[in-house]
């Protein structure tokens, strides 16, 4: 019997990055969503262009370059959000606006302040004035399932009739449950004058820690789409975490028995680094597939039945999510062939400077230390090489500390390409890096943590440094590597202070938050 293929609509660059301290500039969302297309996400939803100069921008550059995928903008039902989404997508091959407008009376009454009938409008409107330029069309009834179900049907009749391709049902506040929502998804396809000819999509949050639950659910009831996000980040407790939903459906094939996903699992793994190297939110220990104790034995008994047989307590194997963590990948003799094919298996594509400066790092370390992990190509791609073209980089850090010596740091960074040092004391040897740092970049911004983690075990381990600062509100979070952790530290706060940069010059018109 041949299986319905459930579509994997990846939203990591919209609602992921639009959470707190997920915020990527255009070069890591290029990266990421170089990496989705290796993974074979369907949809792509590559940020929501009226938002921002910079979400424009990136959903213009993944537009013009990710193939193999669907290229998807958001837009609410204005006409100008609309307009502009349609112009960030030329170029696409496959491109989709994505329209939405709130459908609850909760949201009617307290957000829109319209009524039933003006969303009505609203809905026709946006979906054929999208329709008329673009043949794929996906419409949001935000806040779905907290709005009444006849009125949710007529919603849905109208955006079919003006051309809808794909209805999305979400639940925008995370509130559903599994049998409610299955029950809902079942009643449209019912119910809605002509829901054959369109793929019914669920997008859930995790407030209740139930949305890869509700998604599954709703995949029995009959959704062919599902709206997630890489490690499941997204809007406060996030959305629905892709690798769970994929890796369920290839698990249960009892259960899933009428569909299938067209994803790549083992660039799951890669998938899940690439992004929390990038954005540096790490991912939790216990989190289900991708998280570091995923696939850890710890009790005897356990470790004793998965060396007779893995069966006994292995449900799917890490290397089936391509999962060889902690295994020595290279070593100092290791070329540049080499060198090249690990990273492009861990989601990085160099080339040029990029790669040389990446390349030098590698060999630098594995002079250091004897046995290198993918988790430290890692570090060094993410922080050596996304970061290239930024407006600060450390090119020099030097400390004098100890019991005698007062804390005292010079640093030289290049600042627009030209290179600048400051010195400064400070009550340790970080906080001096980091006044030497703050003077030669000006920032105002303030430090509110400051964390350090062994990347990889033993004394040769190289330091990875997070560290989170805010300015105006806003909050962002910087990573740097490297074997000396005052290095590392340097390079996590000027990682921070770039990412505030990127921020300011990307000149807010709309405030995409709240969705
Ligand atoms: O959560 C939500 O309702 C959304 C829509 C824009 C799909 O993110
Ligand atoms: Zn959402």
């Amino acid at each position: 019997m041949s299986k319905d293929r459930v579509l994997v609509f990846d939203t990591t660059l919209r609602d992921g990055e639009q959470s707190p301290g997920c915020s990527m500039n255009l070069t890591e969302k290029l990266t990421i969503a170089r990496q989705l297309e290796r993974l074979g996400v369907d949809v792509i939803e590559a940020g929501f262009p009226i938002a921002s100069e910079g979400d424009f921008e990136s959903v213009q550059a993944i537009a013009q370059q990710v193939r193999g995928a669907r290229i998807c903008g958001l837009a609410r039902t204005g006409e100008e959000d609309v307009a502009r989404a349609l112009e960030a997508l030329d170029g696409a091959e496959m491109p989709r606006v994505h329209t939405f407008i709130a459908t609850s009376d909760i949201h009617l009454e307290h957000k829109l302040r319209m009524t039933r009938e003006q969303v009505l409008e609203e809905v026709d409107r946006a979906v054929r004035q999208a329709r008329a330029h673009c043949d794929d069309v996906e419409f949001s009834a935000e806040d779905a399932t907290r709005s009444d179900w006849d009125y949710l049907v007529q919603v849905f009749e109208t955006a079919i009739r003006a051309g809808a391709t794909t209805l999305n049902v979400p639940d925008t506040v995370g509130y559903t449950q599994p049998e409610e929502y299955a029950t809902l998804i079942r009643h449209l396809r019912e119910h809605v004058d002509g829901a054959d000819r369109a793929v019914f999509s669920v997008h859930c949050h995790n407030d209740l820690g139930l949305a890869v639950a509700n998604s599954l659910a709703a995949v029995l009831a009959g959704a062919r789409q599902v709206e997630c996000t890489l490690n499941g980040i997204g809007e406060r407790a996030g959305n629905t975490s892709m690798e769970e939903v994929v890796m369920t459906i290839q698990t249960r094939p009892d259960v899933y028995s009428e569909v299938e996903t067209g994803i790549v699992t083992t660039e799951i793994y890669p998938a899940s680094r690439l992004l929390a190297s990038t954005i540096g939110v790490p991912v939790q220990p216990n989190k289900a597939i991708v998280g570091e104790n995923a696939f850890a034995h710890e009790a005897g008994i356990h470790q004793d039945g998965v060396l007779k047989a893995p069966i006994t307590y292995e449900i799917m194997t890490p290397q089936s999510i391509g999962r060889s963590s902690n295994e020595l990948v290279l070593g100092k003799h290791s070329g540049r062939h080499a060198f090249r094919e690990r990273l492009a298996e861990l989601g990085f594509e160099l080339e040029g400077e990029a790669f040389q400066d990446a390349f030098r790092r590698f060999k630098d370390l594995a002079d250091a230390k004897k046995t290198i992990y993918n988790e430290d190509l890692e570090a060094i791609a993410s922080d050596a090489v996304l970061r290239s073209d930024e407006r600060f980089q450390v090119e020099q850090v030097t400390v004098l500390s100890g019991t005698f010596a007062k804390p005292t740091a010079t640093v030289e960074l290049t600042v627009d390409g030209e290179s600048r040092r400051a010195t400064a004391l400070g009550i340790g040897p970080v906080d001096a890096v980091f006044k030497a740092i703050a003077d030669l970049t000006e920032t105002k911004s303030e430090l509110e943590r400051f964390q350090v983690n062994a990347i990889t075990g033993g004394m040769d381990a190289l330091g990875e440094v997070s560290v989170t600062v805010s300015e105006d509100g806003r909050r962002v979070i910087g990573n740097g590597a490297h074997p000396d952790i005052i290095v590392a530290s340097a390079r996590a706060y000027v990682h921070a202070i770039n990412k505030l940069e990127w921020h300011k010059r990307r000149h807010e018109v709309a405030e995409p938050r709240g969705i």
